[in-house]
């Protein structure tokens, strides 16, 4: 059997509004991630998936769609979007959007219908509330003038769709030919396990991500993937969709990716573990025993970047550790997905002052929680301030960057060896050349206690996340580090790939 190009594929999310800006108002925009396709090509991923580039309010960085078949004039136009596709396409790069159906804008012509009383079983109104938060904290309920209350588990300008109402399938079904006719390669599925929600919406005790629940996980979802799954299958060139499934549970997970729904769900559980052989070694085992395609993520627009996450116990190790767990993701069996900026070893901004916040879960929380715009700074391409050419001339971008991303700018680490773009450039070629030699499969190799060594085909990667040095194991060359080695040996946080006789 062929294998799909998905299945393997290296995946660099671009969150729209933070990437590049070649309009000049300091907002990211497709023009700009037209201009820095060239880069994305040198660095070696194989598809891009856009953030919500839609007509938007912004309620909550573009997850709150007004007009599913539009581009927001911010971000360009539907012909921005077409040339963008088509030189991705030249480049050998895929593209994937973004799609949002488990809620819509509160601006989007049906909700204002629903407000005026017409159609509104497009949306979940109900005479009295139940117990349920908005994940963004505060009820998910809003009251409406005229006293009926509507369901919104994120912000009240993100009212959720009513999935038992057939005309909901219809709309979705025909937004998703309408990108598909645009020549997108696939989707990313927002909140893919909200849609439905438990019949009589009763109370809950527990609404967290991690089970199936009333609030999430609702069996009847399955049957929204199915038919997605026909239609992506009708067109030509293997089409695919990744839902975005919280769950720590890869059997919960297992059950999107099946040969007749998603292609893909996001692996959070990776994401989730702590800096732990032990915690790694658990996720890899009981995601390859649940899915057949699996995938692999750090970091995203909606967590803590990756390398400040595993600098909490010791600030100093973090982006060790980042690097160490970029080569052991790689050497993974299957999909990875990468966020803008990693490959620029670029830490949580966690010093944003209140008044350049934007997150609603920041204002939602009353500035309790300090939301995500920590990991939504725009990239910085070059030393040169005020927006490290983020956006053109002297332009500020929409959120300050501290001064520290001079120094992590791509004009500084391009062509320095240890540099973690460099690194980054280093380890998507190898593992783009060893793709044909390394089978699926993954077979644990016997390795001291917090260290991982594991072998597929002719490539071992070892990870030590303990506290000393450790013998490598045996090999006949070393490909890659992901730090140096010391004297032969491999320091603790950090990642090896080696080459072994097979
Ligand atoms: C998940 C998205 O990644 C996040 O950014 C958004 O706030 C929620 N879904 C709601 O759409």
């Amino acid at each position: 059997m062929d294998i799909p190009w998905w299945r393997d594929a290296v995946v660099y999310e671009i969150y729209v509004r933070s990437f590049a800006d070649a309009s000049g108002d300091g907002v990211g925009d497709l023009a700009g991630i037209r201009e820095r396709l060239p880069y994305l090509r040198r660095l070696g991923v194989d598809a891009i998936w856009l953030t919500p580039f839609y007509p938007s309010p912004m309620a909550d960085g573009g997850y709150d769609v007004a007009d599913y078949r539009g581009v927001d004039p911010m971000f360009g136009s539907l012909d921005d979007f077409d040339a963008l596709v088509t030189q991705a396409h030249e480049l050998g790069l895929r593209v994937l959007v973004d799609v949002v159906p488990n809620h819509s804008s509160s601006a989007h012509p049906w909700f204002q219908e629903a407000l005026r009383g017409v159609g509104r079983d497009r949306y979940i109104f109900r005479d009295h509330t139940n117990n349920w938060k908005s994940t963004f904290s505060g009820p998910a309920w809003t009251q409406t003038p005229d006293g009926q209350y509507y369901l919104h588990l994120f912000a009240p300008e993100q009212p959720d769709f009513n999935w038992r109402n057939r005309e909901v399938h219809e709309e979705f079904l025909d937004v998703l030919r309408f990108w598909l006719e645009r020549g997108v390669d696939g989707f990313r599925i927002d909140v893919a396990m909200g849609l439905y929600k438990a019949e009589g919406l009763p109370d809950v005790g527990d609404q967290s991500f991690t089970s199936v629940s009333p609030v999430w996980g609702q069996p009847e979802v399955h049957g929204v993937y199915r038919e997605w799954r026909r239609l992506l299958d009708s067109y030509p060139g293997e089409r695919m969709a990744v839902g975005e499934v919280w769950t720590d549970d890869a059997e919960d997970l297992a059950r999107y990716v099946r040969p007749d729904e998603l292609h893909q769900s996001f692996n959070f559980a990776w994401l989730e573990a702590p800096w732990s052989a032990t915690a790694f070694r658990k996720v890899i085992d009981d995601t390859l025993a649940a899915v057949p395609y699996a995938t692999w993520v750090l970091s995203n627009h909606d967590v803590v970047r990756h390398r400040t996450r595993y600098g909490t116990d010791d600030p100093g190790a973090g982006l060790a550790r980042a690097r160490a767990a970029l080569l052991t993701m790689l050497a993974l069996p299957g999909s990875a997905y990468l966020y803008q900026g990693e490959e620029l070893g670029l830490p949580e901004v966690t010093d944003l002052p209140d008044d350049a916040r934007q997150d609603p879960i920041f204002f939602r929380s009353k500035g309790e929680l300090p939301g995500r715009d920590g990991c939504r700074v725009p990239i910085p391409w070059t030393v040169d301030p005020p927006s490290h050419e983020f956006s053109p001339g002297g332009v500020e971008p929409w959120l300050p960057q501290p001064e520290s991303f001079a120094e992590l700018s791509v004009e500084k680490q391009e062509g320095v060896a240890d540099s973690t773009l460099e690194f980054y450039r280093r380890a998507l070629a190898l593992r783009r050349a060893l793709a044909g030699e390394i089978p699926y499969t993954l077979e644990w190799l016997d390795s001291p206690e917090g260290v991982l060594f594991f072998t597929r085909g002719p490539l071992i990667c070892a990870l030590n996340c303990g506290t000393g040095p450790v013998h490598l194991p045996e090999h006949t060359e070393v490909l890659l580090t992901s730090g140096p080695l010391k004297r032969g040996l491999l320091p603790q946080d950090t990642a090896v790939w080696l080459r072994h006789a097979s």
